[in-house]
This record gives structure tokens, sequence and C-alpha cells, in this order.
């Protein structure tokens, strides 16, 4: 695993424009200010610069705007940095857009990942460097989702050893990367870590996801559009929690090993929705009630998951992690957020937003 004592490691992580990735740029830019953090993101609809403003100028940190489907800007970063390790998050995310274009997701999120891999296996196990820090040293560390498990019924938990029974082209894709990078770890030794997370919410989240949509849309005074009877659960976590896992993780976690994490956090879709609305129509002095309103039941998602939950103890037990924030306090920080960064989602819900939304509406 990485040599924790080694001050100046050299990380590439992918998808640091986006969401989650955005919160862990910033984590270890801030926190390890000997480490030499590279950002490689294609800035596609969900990647914004504007998550980074503050760190852009930091000197520990490269933005490199790039393709994971550019083996030639791969492997030359690979051979120009020689990272020590990987965090890999840069995927297509939206299970709903899955559904209308499954290939983006495959090209992304399976070749996209097989491609750092190659990357990782030519520079650590072909032609290993001489010097200090061998193989040992090293690390691939994916970022997964509980998707891939596919769904729960009214009880139970997901765990580490729950069988992989993706439902939506999105978690199949993010499933067969899991796959691939296990295959790497078993067939050529390729150090990795695997972490498979629930539903995060907070700042700096593209407004397609449940939370900063329903935000923008009650601000907007727009329809909540919930899917089917609404009666969905998911385990919500805030983002900063993840990129803390995701750290915790990276620094000690053993070589090849698994972590499911979550936020001991579940809530049926319209109950999360009933407290948006309470809590926004207070914040922004709306009348009581007047935002619920606007929920509006459609069509449901084909193949929706009836339930996620994660068994988080094993990184409880073994690496010490579990949530710092209430679901309350999340959602509250998050809401502040959005209203304090309308020119943000202003700017992220302009142009092509619109006609994706415009479609999304006709097919309900
Ligand atoms: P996101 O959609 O907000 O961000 C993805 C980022 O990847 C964007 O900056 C985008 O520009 C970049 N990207 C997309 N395709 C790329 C490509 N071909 N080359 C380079 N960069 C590319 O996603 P997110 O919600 O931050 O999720 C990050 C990771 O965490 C994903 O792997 C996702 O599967 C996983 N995950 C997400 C959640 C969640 O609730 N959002 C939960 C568990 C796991
Ligand atoms: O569980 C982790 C996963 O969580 C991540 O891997 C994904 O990247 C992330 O998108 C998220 O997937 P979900 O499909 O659970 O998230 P989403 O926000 O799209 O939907 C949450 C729930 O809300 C789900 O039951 C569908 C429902 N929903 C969603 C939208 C966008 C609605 O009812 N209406 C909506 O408009």
């Amino acid at each position: 695993m990485i040599n924790k004592d080694k001050k100046k490691l050299k990380v590439l992580i992918t998808g640091g424009a986006g969401f989650i990735g955005s919160h862990v740029v910033r984590l270890f830019v801030t926190k390890y200010p000997d480490y030499e953090i590279v950002n490689l993101d294609a800035l596609t609809y969900a990647g914004n610069l504007e998550n980074l403003k503050d760190i852009e100028n930091a000197p520990n940190y490269t933005f490199v705007k790039g393709d994971i489907l550019d083996t030639e800007l791969i492997n030359n970063l690979f051979e120009k940095y020689e990272f020590d390790a990987v965090i890999h998050l840069a995927a297509e995310s939206h299970v709903d857009r899955s559904i209308s274009d499954p290939l983006a997701f495959v090209k992304t999120n399976v070749i996209g990942t097989m491609n750092l891999l190659n990357a990782a296996k030519k520079i650590w196990i072909d032609t290993p460097p001489s010097g200090e820090g061998g193989l040992e040293e090293k690390l691939f560390y994916h970022i997964s989702t509980d998707e891939v498990y596919g769904t729960l019924g009214e009880s139970g938990l997901f765990t580490e050893e729950t069988p992989y029974a993706p439902n939506s082209p999105y978690s199949a894709s993010k499933a067969s990367s899991d796959h691939f990078v296990r295959a790497y770890g078993e067939t050529y030794g390729l150090p990795y870590v695997v972490s498979n997370c629930s539903n995060n919410y907070g700042p700096n989240q593209f407004p397609e996801k449940l939370i900063p949509l329903f935000i923008h849309n009650i601000l907007q005074k727009n329809p909540l559009p919930v899917y089917g009877d609404g009666n969905y659960t998911r385990d919500w976590l805030f983002v900063i929690d993840h990129a803390e896992a995701i750290d915790r993780i990276f620094h000690h976690s053993e070589k090849n090993k698994t972590y499911n994490v979550g936020g001991f956090n579940e809530w049926k879709n319209i109950d999360l929705v009933k407290l948006l609305c309470r809590v926004m129509d207070k914040k922004l002095g709306r009348e009581e009630g007047s935002s619920e309103k606007l929920i509006t039941y459609v069509k449901d998602r084909p193949g929706h998951d009836l339930r996620y939950a994660i068994d988080a103890s094993r990184i409880n037990n073994e690496l010490g992690w579990k949530p710092s924030v209430t679901f309350e306090e999340g959602l509250e920080k998050t809401i502040d957020w959005y209203l304090e960064n309308e020119t943000w989602l202003k700017s992220v819900t302009s142009g092509a937003y619109q006609d994706y939304y415009k479609k999304q509406y006709k097919s309900t």
C-alpha cells in the first residue's frame, strides 16, 4: 500500500471537477501540502472548475483537461508524473441518463477505467521504475457505488459480501469497472482498493440528482417530479463525510480490500422531499405547505431500485470512520450553499440543461 511516510506522494485524481471529486481534491490539496495532486477531468456537463476556484492556484495542484478515453494522454501523464496513486472518480454518474444513452456509460465507466488500469499496470508492473517505492507502495483506488448490489427489499443491508446484481445501465457499467479493478489485482498484482458508497448530497452537486434538482425547482416554483409512488428508499451521506472516508481508506486500508460507505441514514423519497419543502419554506419565508403543493407524481424510472442501505460496520470498526453530521445538519448546510450560490445554480441550469429537462418532462 502507499507509503504514508513518503511525504511527496504524487496522486492522480480523476473527475476532480465533479461533485464528489471536487471535495476530494480540496481535502487532499489542503490537508497534504507536500503531495502533488493532478486533477484530470474532461469537464463534461457535470464538471465545473468553479467548484475548485478557492484552490486553483495552490502550489501542489495541477488541473489537466482531458478524457480518460484518451489513452495517449493518460500514458503521457503517467510517464510524466510517475504517480504513486490514483483516486478514480471520473464517471458518467446519473441513472436516468444511462437509461437513455447506455453506451456513453460503457465508454467512460468501463473503457475509461480500463485505460487507467492499463496505464498504471504499464508503469508500475510492466516497466517498474528503479529506485525507491516498488509496487507494494502503489495504489489504484476505485470509487464505486452501492448500486452495484442491486436492490434490497424492506429489510436487510448491503455488506461487502453482498453479490453484485446491478439493475441499471449505470450500475452495470460501475459493476463491470469494479470487476476489472479486482481482476487486475488478481491477474497482474495491481494493488487496489474499492469503496462502494451510498447516495451523496451537498454543495456542488449537479441539479439532475434528487436533492439539488428539487432545491432548484422549489426556488423556481417548478413542479417536483416524484417518480412512482415515492416509496423508494435511499441512504444519504453528506459529501464531505464521503471525502473524509476516502482519505481514511486511501491512507489506512490494506491492499485489495473493499469498503462500503454509508450514512446510517435511510429516507423514503417522499419523506425526504416533504422535509426539504418544509425547510425551504421556512428559509425562503414562504407560507408553510406552499412548496409541498409543487409535488407531482410522475411515471416511474424503469428498473427503479426499491431500497439501498449500507452496512458500514467494516469501515467503522477497522478505520474508525463514521459520518460527522446528522442529516438535518447536512441538509441545512446544503440548502444554505445553494441559496448562497444562486449564480452557480443559474450558470449550470442554462443552455443544454433546459433541453435535457424538456425531454425528461416530455417522457413522463
Ligand atoms: P459527477 O457526475 O458529479 O462528476 C463526474 C466528473 O467526471 C465530472 O467532473 C466529469 O467532467 C468527469 N468526467 C466524466 N466523464 C469523463 C471522462 N470521460 N474523462 C474525464 N473526466 C470525465 O459524479 P459524482 O456524483 O461526483 O460521482 C463521482 C464518482 O463517485 C463516480 O464514479 C460515481 O459513480 C461515484 N459515486 C457517486 C455517488 C453519488 O451519490 N453521487 C455515490 C457513490 C459513488
Ligand atoms: O447510491 C449511490 C448512487 O446514488 C450513485 O452511484 C449515483 O451516481 C447517484 O446518482 C445516486 O443514484 P440514485 O438514482 O439513487 O440518485 P437520484 O438522485 O437520481 O435519485 C434518488 C431517488 O430519487 C431515486 O429513488 C429516484 C428518485 N427521483 C430522482 C429524480 C432525479 C425522483 O423521484 N425524481 C427525480 O426527479
